[in-house]
């Protein structure tokens, strides 16, 4: 069986978690690989609907692992909350492996996320202030506190002593804030390492134990390409990377042994946050977009702004992922409008352009040029099978896979598992 990463090919949000919900089924292990409680996967399944952030999509099947890799930063109030929401819903979360190379958040990463957010000004990036960047900047730093770390109690309260005078030092004398207790945090975490200690574990061979039985192992992303540091609309990113070269880095699975890389996408663009979105629609349509598929945020509640599918920056994020197929999700969003729009090219400075910018000023000069398809005005929320979906959707399906450059294997018309038509088998 099969490795398989599952991508977010746009700004996040795409339906990852549905994904993963519905081929976990098969498989022995989900293993998450970037980003921190930042995300929110939403599955509605026959146990009801819920928002993970943490725990990886594949926890509603028992007997599958699933782990928290290395390349996840962990905030570990959250990851309780989250734990116990699931436990309240009788879901068994025995399956839960924490990578003990996994970062921590800690009470700091989150005081600077906010304060660096106001220093920013008109330039905020508009981060969920969950300190995701700040406890990027320690691991790369070589300041991070790592999950193995909770285990070693003693161990933990030096580095904490040794961090947080640093960390006063910025918090007191750049932004005049108040310093803080090295006691306080460390009780407060030394509680958490209670709690937490039966799933922290060395991931790495449990995962190769895996791959020897060719079981069938999903790597789960989180956020979406056009957030990575390096490919996305840089600084308007998050701080680790979504693409699938990174499913390799923060899970320990090495490359050679990812067999598909699905790529998720919406039948549209979303983006939370500040940064260039080119095909954003600051219109009606665009509040029809996003009050027909309620684009408001998981994590943070905000509105989402909304616009076309970007085939641009689909081509793109294809490439630099180099998907083996893409999943379109929200295809039933659709069901009521009399035309959709995709954008096959910008305009910039008066040139046709079919290369998505690096440049955050060309990005926000980017004109899109839109094709114009039918709409299909019919209800598909009740198909199963490609050759019953309305020409004009299947045209539409058609028509990203061409600009992307890549074939679907999935549509999805509904959140729940059942809502979902294979247009291409993934296997
Ligand atoms: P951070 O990851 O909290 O630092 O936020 C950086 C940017 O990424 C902000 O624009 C966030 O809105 C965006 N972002 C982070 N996580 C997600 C996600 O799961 N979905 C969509 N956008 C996200």
């Amino acid at each position: 069986m099969p490795v398989v990463a599952i991508i977010g090919a746009q700004w996040g949000d795409e339906g990852k978690g549905k994904v993963v919900d519905m081929l976990a089924e098969k498989s022995s292990m989900v293993v998450r690989f970037a980003g921190g409680d930042n995300a929110g996967h939403t599955v509605i399944n026959p146990l009801g609907k819920f928002k993970l952030h943490l725990i990886p999509s594949g926890i509603f099947y028992p007997g599958v692992s699933c782990i928290i890799g290395n390349g996840v930063v962990v905030n570990p109030a959250s990851l309780i909350s989250e734990l116990e929401m699931l436990e309240e819903h009788n879901v068994d979360t025995r399956g839960l492996i924490i990578s003990d190379r996994a970062h921590l958040i800690m009470p700091y990463h989150m005081l600077f996320d906010e304060l660096e957010e106001k220093s920013r000004g008109k330039m905020a990036i508009g981060t969920t202030l969950r300190g995701i960047g700040p406890a990027f900047t320690d691991k790369v730093a070589r300041m991070g506190i790592r999950m193995g770390e909770l285990l070693d109690k003693r161990s933990l309260r030096r580095r904490l002593a040794a961090v947080i005078e640093e960390k006063n030092t910025i918090l007191t004398r750049v932004y005049q804030a108040e310093p803080l207790s090295v006691e306080e945090v460390y009780s407060e975490y030394a509680r958490y390492a209670d709690r937490l200690k039966p799933y922290i574990k060395d991931t790495v061979g449990l995962i190769d134990k895996s791959l020897e039985n060719e079981e069938l192992v999903l790597l789960e992303g989180a956020q979406g390409a056009m957030l990575d540091l390096d490919f996305g609309t840089y600084p308007f990113t998050t701080s680790s990377s979504p693409l699938s070269g990174n499913a390799s880095l923060g899970s320990g699975v090495a490359p050679n042994r990812i067999d598909r890389i699905l790529g998720i996408f919406k039948a549209y663009c979303t983006r939370v946050g500040s940064g260039p979105l080119p095909t954003e629609l600051k219109d009606e349509m665009g509040d029809k977009i996003r009050e027909t598929a309620q684009e408001y945020g998981t994590t943070t509640g905000r509105p989402r702004r909304c616009g076309w599918f970007d085939g641009v920056a689909a081509r793109f994020s294809a490439q630099i992922n180099g998907f083996t197929g893409a999943v379109i999700t929200r295809i039933d969003v659709f069901d009521s409008f009399p035309s959709l729009k995709v954008c096959v090219a910008y305009n910039l400075k008066g040139k046709e352009i079919r290369r998505f910018p690096a440049s955050i000023s060309d990005l926000e000069q980017c004109r899109p040029v839109y094709e114009e398809l039918p709409g299909w005005r019919q209800d598909t929320t009740g198909v199963r099978k490609w050759e019953d979906l309305p020409p004009q959707a299947q045209n539409y399906i058609n028509k990203l896979s061409s600009v992307m450059g890549c074939q679907v294997n999935l549509a999805c018309i509904g959140p729940e598992r059942a809502q979902t038509i294979e247009v291409n088998p993934v296997f």
